[in-house]
């Protein structure tokens, strides 16, 4: 499927109140929501989604840190999804991300980096699984 990717907005931009302006970013981005749900990773399930990072130094604070509040899951669609919508939010490091992106705009940190956006299509698949089944497809 590769018109679609996977989003959370993570729990800093949640608790700084960005979620309405995230969405109407995304929405006016061209992208449609397939599918969202707003919930709160335990510990485990965030270590769980984020396995392919176990080794990495940051491994802990990253779980920590999305188990820490409620996110905003969301698959969304749009042609060229993986690639326009990682433009849409910028480079993963807030510092580094081009003016008007999502993250240059409510991102404070590489860990707070406000959104989460898939690499490629294999794991935008995987990831939009994690959450959401058939029926929550729309
Ligand atoms: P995300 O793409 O959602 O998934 C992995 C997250 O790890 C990434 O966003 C960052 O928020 C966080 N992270 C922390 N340190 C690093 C790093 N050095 N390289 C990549 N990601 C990092």
């Amino acid at each position: 499927v590769t018109n679609r990717t996977f989003t959370m907005i993570k729990p800093d931009a949640v608790a700084n109140g960005h979620i309405g302006a995230i969405l109407d970013d995304i929405i006016k981005g061209g992208f449609k929501i397939v599918a969202m749900k707003y919930i709160q990773l335990s510990p485990e399930k965030a270590g769980e989604f984020y396995a392919v990072h176990k080794e990495r130094g940051f491994y802990g604070e990253l779980v920590s840190f999305m188990s820490s509040g409620p996110i905003v899951a969301a698959i969304l669609e749009k042609d060229n999804a993986i690639e326009d919508f990682r433009k849409l939010i910028g480079a993963t490091n807030p510092a580094d991300a081009a003016e008007g992106t999502i993250r240059n705009k409510y991102a404070k940190s590489i860990d707070a980096n406000a959104v989460h956006g898939s690499d490629s299509d294999e794991n935008a698949q995987i990831e939009g699984s994690f959450y959401f089944t058939a029926f929550e497809r729309f």
